[in-house]
């Protein structure tokens, strides 16, 4: 059995003969912390239609054999296109400032939405600015890339249930959240390619939002939203997420360097140790997790002691003050994006 500490997020593995019940402690072997663990059995409220009531590991299992058979018929917006395009232009020697604008207009809402972010207190000058052209001139190539992937990220998170709204708006803000504060580490780091891991930031837990499609589109899955919690949520879907987010992302033609973060980030295996974006938005991930943005909130979490902050050279100091500055980023960006 795996279980993750919660103090340093090391991942330990117990033989069923260490688990002494339904209730035992054992020392971290990492961090050395005391853990007490409690086995629970939840009652998932997830039924095929048709058959006997099944054990919680078939229903993970249906569920990503569900996205594997149907990955076409998810019907899921499609990946960031935009930004991708604008990424393209940016590497090319001969593309220039106006393609970047004549792209961005032809998504008009991207295209409102950039303007008024150049004109807002986060990016905004003392003029005010009615041009894109400008807008993105005020901005620059690389800050409009990010808020454009940013906003086509944003639009994943929507649903035609109503109850799922609360909880999906949760997970697009924990999306940004671990966007932004990787870009902030990469910054303090002075790790290059800050677009990179904005951009792995957002769509790290993208096995979510497939889980989520499934559940609300596969057909023998029997799901009262209603009752359906987030704990139940996450029981369900949190040990294949990162597996189906990177297989999806994958075959959307996404780089290995990308889909190895959305792989790897809840648990780093040893042939990746030396990844640094992959320790970047790992960390990212737990930062958020530890200071509630998001659906989980974990404030036990121990970042100084996890290996991603030790492998980045990063001290108790000056991860706090990631903590207030990315907690405060994260949310004015979200409501500029609003
Ligand atoms: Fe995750
Ligand atoms: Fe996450």
């Amino acid at each position: 059995m795996k279980i993750h500490c919660p103090v340093c997020r090391h991942t330990n593995l117990l033989n069923d003969d260490d688990i002494s019940g339904f209730l035992f402690s054992f020392q971290c072997e990492n961090c050395q912390n005391l853990l007490s663990v409690k086995i629970q059995v939840h009652a998932l409220n997830v039924v095929k239609t048709g058959r006997q009531q099944t054990q919680p590991s078939d229903r993970k299992n249906q569920v990503a054999a569900f996205i594997y058979e149907n990955k076409d018929k998810l019907n899921l917006p499609v990946l960031p296109v935009l930004a991708t395009k604008i990424r393209r232009i940016r590497n090319n020697a001969s593309g220039t400032l106006n393609d970047v604008v004549d792209l961005v207009r032809s998504d008009q809402i991207i295209a409102t939405k950039i303007l008024r972010l150049a004109n807002s207190a986060l990016y905004g000058g003392l003029v005010e600015i009615t041009d894109l052209k400008m807008a993105i001139m005020r901005l620059g190539l690389t800050v409009t890339e990010t808020l454009v992937t940013a906003l086509e990220n944003k639009r994943l998170y929507t649903s035609d249930h109503a109850v799922l709204l609360d909880f999906l708006e949760k997970m697009w803000r924990h999306s940004l959240g671990v966007a932004v504060t990787s870009q902030n580490i990469a910054e303090q780091v002075k790790y290059p390619q800050v677009e990179e891991v904005f951009t792995a930031g957002l769509l790290h837990d993208f096995g979510y939002i497939l889980c989520l499609q499934a559940l609300q589109q596969g057909e023998g899955f029997n799901v009262d939203f209603n009752r359906f919690t987030e704990e139940e949520f996450f029981n369900l879907c949190f040990e294949e997420h990162t597996k189906l987010g990177a297989w999806y992302l994958s075959e959307a033609g996404l780089p290995p360097k990308l889909t190895n973060v959305v792989a790897f980030h809840e648990e780093i295996p040893s042939e990746e140790s030396d990844n640094s974006a992959l320790h970047i938005v790992a960390l990212a991930n737990l930062l958020c997790k530890k200071v509630g943005i998001g659906a989980k909130h974990e404030p036990e979490i121990r970042l100084e002691v996890t290996e991603s902050a030790q492998f980045l050279n990063l001290n108790e100091v000056q991860l706090a003050n990631l903590e207030v500055h990315c907690e405060d980023l994260t949310q004015k960006l979200a409501e500029m994006l609003q």
